[in-house]
């Protein structure tokens, strides 16, 4: 092994198969017929996804051509127009589905909300034309700083009728994140309320766009929801009241059609370094994509009741609460607050109240639960549900295994599915009832996607060995470039090997072909030479069971070039002591090898996380270097945290 390579040394070996009963129902139950269809859309992507846009999605006018791809810019059904949010809701109407549940809403102090599909509409034609009224339409940019709620899916729903492009800044974002995302998207109108609900405390979503507003001259308008009845400063004429401007909307609304190719949002994502990138998504392709993971991934049916736990300020909220589940018709659970509030049973208590059915959320999650103990699982039924999704980090096999066994009771089929917000939809994941499963791996390619692993001079690795992802053929959900700044998207994404997406994470593909993202490259060390994720000693670590959560990341090493610094959190009845330091850098090696037994484990309160639940590595570096921290800390749920581990040090 070269230090090209990175050092892959999961030792995870389970493999579950689907159940027989699981695979008669599915909406794609057959390996032969996976078979045929990667390999048409592989072969012939204009053929199978000139299908597949026809059948899944309603166009106004008929697309005259597939793709065109001049590299590294693809457009997708030239030719053709559509309205996303007709897609999403005017389809439904006059059908089965019209006064079936689009949205269930539980807000954090437990009211409950239900929107039929024929209500939804109504909504979003009605802020539609509130849209109108306010001059905003094609093009213009609309900021949605919302808590989780129906409004914030009817907001981008009427940015998408009128054809305006909506950016959507997560709830918990600090104002000079507002303000640097409105500023570089020049936002036209800002949609928030006067606050959230959060752990039982009022999260003032107002108060913070009122401080990004003294630096945002593009802002002509506020839009502010009612939710928690705080007090708020209203600044005439720019701000009113949701309630206000809804009041007397008319209830028809009719949509233009726009073309395949026209933008229908921008998300910020954070590079580990930097200011934010403005990811653009376009609207056929886009919803294409969504719209068919959807159906075959999560296997959705007319009845299910689906919650993907992510908050709309994320992609998985764009794609996986808002766009794929409602062009698919499906009814949707919504839920605004803390998992662990009043009590750390509120999803489990949730899932059965509501009988859901599909549930997709985040290894981060997934690990919180298993270390808030098992009891609070154990007084629900769960029976309801019958398929688990994880996403947005590698999932350790422990917290599979949990996943698996407490929530799923061995019978539901659990979709890891690797993607990014650039990628638009679910990239690789395995296909329920047909993709026998190994817990850690994301298997297999989804239809038309070819990744590969490519070593530092562009030539592929042996299976086992470790390097660096990539996606060899253009995608229709694929980001179309990066808001104002080409020439980053260019060289961002595709300067690495010409022509060909890198997706940043390093990965490998086993014996089976199937793929283990290990995780960002910028996280994954070189040891002695050898590279090693980050993840998979942290994986390590968790399994230990003394060990609720841990982070891992490099520090400078004379001899070794990096060493291993371990931030690891305790379950509640353990003690820290410099015994269990030993034996977790034992366990480290006995679990993975000599080459990785950390150089250092510091046990810690809690670690520095971004509001959507990533490490943020970048701080604990700084801190395992002994340096003061530098850059950007806009994006860290509890900077207390941070302040503890330097006092700790
Ligand atoms: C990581 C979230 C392993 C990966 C949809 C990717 C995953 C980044 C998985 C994108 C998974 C996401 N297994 N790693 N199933 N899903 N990732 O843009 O490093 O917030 O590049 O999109 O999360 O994060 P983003």
């Amino acid at each position: 092994m070269t230090d090209q390579t990175i050092t892959s040394v999961s030792r995870e070996s389970r493999v579950f198969k689907p159940s027989a009963e699981f695979k008669a129902q599915a909406n794609l139950g057959s390996e032969a017929t996976y078979k045929r269809l990667y390999a048409e859309s592989v072969n012939s992507p204009a053929k199978f996804w000139g299908r597949q846009a026809t059948e899944l999605l309603t166009w106004r006018k008929p697309f005259s051509k597939v793709l065109d791809w001049k590299a590294p810019h693809a457009k997708w059904f030239t030719g053709g127009t559509l309205n996303v949010a007709e897609n999403c809701l005017d389809r439904h109407l006059g059908t089965a589905r019209e006064n079936k549940a689009a949205i269930i809403f539980e807000g954090e102090p437990g009211d409950i909300t239900t929107l039929t599909y024929k209500q939804l509409h109504r909504e979003v034609c009605k802020f539609a034309n509130v849209l109108d009224s306010l001059d905003v339409g094609k093009g213009d940019r609309v900021a949605i700083y919302m808590p989780m709620v129906p409004e914030a899916a009817i907001a981008m729903l009427a940015c998408a009728r009128v054809g305006a492009i909506h950016t959507v800044i997560f709830g918990g974002f600090s104002s000079e994140a507002i303000k640097d995302r409105v500023n570089d998207c020049q936002a036209k109108l800002v949609i928030t309320a006067d606050g959230s609900w959060r752990r039982g405390k009022v999260v003032e979503l107002k108060a913070s766009v009122d401080r990004a507003l003294e630096g945002t001259p593009s802002v002509q308008h506020v839009i502010v929801l009612k939710r928690t009845a705080t007090e708020v400063s209203m600044t005439a004429p720019r701000d009113r009241w949701w309630h206000d401007v809804m009041t007397g909307a008319k209830a028809e609304h009719k949509a233009k059609a726009f073309g395949s190719e026209h933008p229908l949002f921008i998300l910020y994502t954070s590079g580990s370094t930097g200011k934010p990138k403005g990811v653009l998504h376009t609207s056929g392709g886009y919803l294409l994509g969504t719209t068919i993971t959807t159906k075959y991934i999560f296997d959705l049916k007319e009845n299910d009741i689906y919650w993907c736990t992510a908050d709309v300020g994320w992609i998985t909220g764009h794609s996986y609460v808002v766009y794929g589940p409602l062009s698919c018709g499906a009814t949707v659970m919504m839920y605004e607050g803390a998992p662990n509030h009043p009590a750390p049973d509120r999803f489990w208590d949730i899932i059965d109240r509501h009988g859901v059915t599909i549930f997709y959320t985040a290894p981060t999650a997934i690990r919180a639960f298993m270390r808030w103990g098992d009891d609070y699982v154990k007084k629900y039924s769960l029976k309801s549900l019958r398929l688990l999704g994880s996403v947005g980090e590698p999932i350790n096999p422990e917290a599979w295994m949990w996943y698996h066994t407490l929530i799923g009771k061995k019978r539901c089929p659990i979709v890891d599915t690797w993607w990014q917000t650039e990628t638009g939809a679910i990239m690789v994941s395995p296909l329920p009832g047909v993709t026998p499963t190994k817990p850690g791996s994301c298997t297999r390619p989804f239809f038309g996607v070819v990744p590969k692993i490519l070593d530092d001079n562009g030539k592929e690795v042996p299976k086992g060995s470790g390097g660096r992802l990539f996606l060899m053929q253009p995608w229709p959900s694929m980001l179309r470039t990066l808001w104002g700044d080409d020439s980053r998207y260019k060289k961002q994404y595709w300067s690495e090997i010409k022509g060909v997406y890198f997706a940043g994470d390093g990965a490998r593909f086993d014996k089976d072909g199937y793929l283990w993202v290990v995780g960002r490259i910028d996280d994954v060390l070189n040891v002695s030479g050898h590279r090693i994720g980050t993840a998979e000693v942290e994986s390590a670590l968790v399994s230990h069971p003394a060990v609720a959560e841990a982070a891992v990341v490099g520090r400078p090493d004379e001899i070794k070039g990096q060493g291993l610094v371990c931030f690891v959190t305790l379950k509640s009845d353990q003690k820290p002591t410099e015994e269990l330091k030993q034996a977790l850098r034992g366990h480290v090696a006995k679990e993975i090898g000599a080459i990785a037994r950390p150089d250092e484990v510091r046990f810690a309160a809690g670690l520095p996380k971004t509001r959507s639940g990533k490490i943020m590595r970048r701080i604990l570096k700084e801190i395992a270097a002994g340096g003061a921290i530098k850059g950007d800390t806009t994006t860290l749920e509890d900077f207390n945290v941070v302040a503890s581990l330097q006092s700790e040090g």
